[in-house]
């Protein structure tokens, strides 16, 4: 069984998958969290995010990268956004995503394009979405707890600029595929979210 969710940052999509991971007895992988490792690497090599060369050769950034908290801030955010509009990049990362859904047994696996790319014959789909401000409202709160303090304009703006660029690149854009079940979580608690989550995958299936 293969569960793809997908969404915009900040929208509930990793709370839910790895809800549905527990709750179904599946693995789970995070998709963002590789387009972070080669923004990170890039950085690191002192390379041109924006550079299709420079991202590529960050794709081999070294396994122990992943498990780097670093990777979770928001400058490390905007450097994943900004590599992941490059085709080549996309293109290396797929075998690994494709692997990791085609295990035997299944996977949960969250991202922008797993129902669209990565796994299209996924058996459930989830697109998870929230309106703006509830996004940046959690963003706020998590880096609070962080103790990586920003205002909730500087969240707003930034929010708005890497959704604009993950829905408008031409590579694999952030978009529902057709079969996908929308979710709007901007008015649920966590535990609601869930509850709904599990009732689509269970519909789907
Ligand atoms: O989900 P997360 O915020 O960790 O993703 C960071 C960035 O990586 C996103 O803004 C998006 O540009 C990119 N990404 C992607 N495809 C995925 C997962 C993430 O393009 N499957």
């Amino acid at each position: 069984m293969i569960i793809a969710v997908d969404g915009p940052t900040a929208s509930g999509k990793g709370t839910i998958a790895k809800a549905l991971a527990a709750h179904y007895g599946l693995p789970h992988l995070d998709t963002g969290l590789l387009y972070r490792a080669v923004g990170r690497q890039v950085f690191l090599d002192g390379g041109d995010p924006d550079d299709a060369s420079d991202a590529l050769a960050a794709t081999s950034f070294p396994d122990s990268l992943l498990g780097d908290p670093r990777l979770r801030s928001e400058d490390i955010g905007g450097l994943a956004s900004r590599v992941s509009v490059h085709a080549v990049v996309r293109q290396a990362l797929f075998d690994r995503q494709r692997a990791f859904a085609t295990q035997t047994g299944g996977a949960v696996l969250d991202g922008r394009d797993i129902g669209t790319v990565i796994a299209p014959e996924a058996d459930a789909k989830l697109f998870v979405t929230a309106s703006v401000e509830a996004r940046a409202e959690r963003r706020w709160k998590e880096m609070q707890e962080r103790g990586e303090p920003h205002t909730l304009e500087v969240i707003v703006d930034d929010l708005r600029r890497r959704d604009e660029r993950d829905r408008n690149r031409a590579e694999a854009p952030l978009v529902a595929a057709p079969d996908a079940f929308v979710l709007d979580t901007s008015d649920l608690g966590r535990d609601e979210a869930i509850a709904a989550a599990i009732d689509a995958v269970e519909d789907a299936l």
